[in-house]
């Protein structure tokens, strides 16, 4: 682990040197940048972001909690956006060929995660829609309050994003590095210590930015995506200037849409049971089991009462609840 430590670029060295660590999920370290925890090679490109990223107005920001419906979110609103490119219903919809983060790129993961220069996003065609797991308080001026950027954000109840994080954690791994047991996993959770947490904090700040500016930042949970999809891809919809009319909800634009990106749709597409995201992981971990309450599989009671103490103390008096 120490090893795969000292293979780190020296710029990311640099940027890593004073800040305070905690052992990672799945790499050696956490380390705590701008009061969120991050792998050095996301720190690297998150601080290239924060510095070269350049808004427009008609940008859109899918903006989430890793494991609480990122890929769902990013496909409804890439399908609602360009409905006038694409038609949901058509047999050759780019989502049929693409997994939903190759459409809508995280800045992180993707635009400015190599060495290279800072890529041109001038061309891309709006409105451009990227993805970042980056908390409200570290994103650039750019997005926040020089443009109109709009924010879709969503997260998950805690119990849920606990499991499918775990799960993830130890899919995407390495053959050779040893598997993460949940009780660690879960002791660094309720820390705060797992990838862009606390996850208090990562949802508290786009909750009370939701509510100061609801034009700015719509909030969403997994929970109600999976209750009424229909219902809350029109609420995205309206939020980003491009409701759905008469017309449209006449002729089953929303159905089209919410049956394209559903989870039986996806997780069958050959591009997301053959396809990999980069040489980070194969499509066909992000396709686990999308449904709620999962966690009552693997949680202990003790975990249950640890968890709940937490979320209690965090939440308490801000409004939000799961
Ligand atoms: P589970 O691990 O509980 O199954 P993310 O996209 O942010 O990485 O979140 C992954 C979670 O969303 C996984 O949860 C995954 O199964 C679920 N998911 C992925 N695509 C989905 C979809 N189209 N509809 C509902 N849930 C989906």
């Amino acid at each position: 682990l120490e090893i795969e430590e000292e293979q780190l670029s020296q710029e990311c060295k640099k940027l890593i040197l004073n800040l305070p660590r905690e052992k990672g999920w799945r790499t050696p370290y956490l380390y705590l940048y701008q009061g969120f925890w991050c792998q050095p090679t996301e720190i690297l490109a998150i601080s290239t972001f924060q510095k070269h990223f350049q808004a427009k107005d008609t940008d859109v920001l899918i903006a989430t909690v890793p494991k609480s419906g990122t890929t769902w979110l990013k496909a409804l609103t890439f399908a609602t956006l360009k409905r006038n490119y694409y038609s949901p219903a058509s047999g050759n919809h780019p989502l049929l060929e693409s997994n939903p983060h190759n459409l809508v790129p995280f800045f992180e993961y993707t635009l400015y995660s190599t060495k290279e220069n800072v890529p041109d996003l001038s061309d891309l065609s709006e409105p451009r829609i990227f993805g970042t797991h980056v908390p409200f308080a570290s994103l650039p001026n750019s997005i926040v309050k020089d443009t109109k950027t709009k924010i879709v954000y969503i997260c998950r109840n805690p119990f849920d994003t606990f499991v499918s994080s775990w799960f993830f954690t130890n899919k995407i791994k390495p053959a050779s590095s040893p598997e993460l047991p949940i009780e660690e996993a879960f002791d660094l959770y309720c820390k705060g210590v797992v990838g862009y947490g606390p996850f208090w904090d990562h949802m508290l700040g786009y909750w009370k930015e939701s509510i100061e500016r609801p034009n700015k930042v719509l909030f969403l949970k997994y929970e109600d995506l999976k209750e009424d999809v229909n219902l809350q891809l029109k609420r995205v919809a309206m939020f980003l200037d491009c409701p759905f009319t008469l017309e449209e909800e006449n002729c089953g634009v929303v159905e089209s849409i919410v049956k394209l990106c559903s989870f039986e749709n996806m997780k069958e597409l050959e591009v997301n049971k053959k396809g990999t995201f980069g040489r980070n992981f194969e499509n066909k971990f992000l396709f686990r089991k999308g449904e709620i309450g999962d966690w009552v599989n693997y949680f202990t009671p003790s975990m249950v009462e640890k968890l709940t103490k937490v979320m209690e103390e965090k939440f308490c008096g801000s409004g939000l609840s799961f």
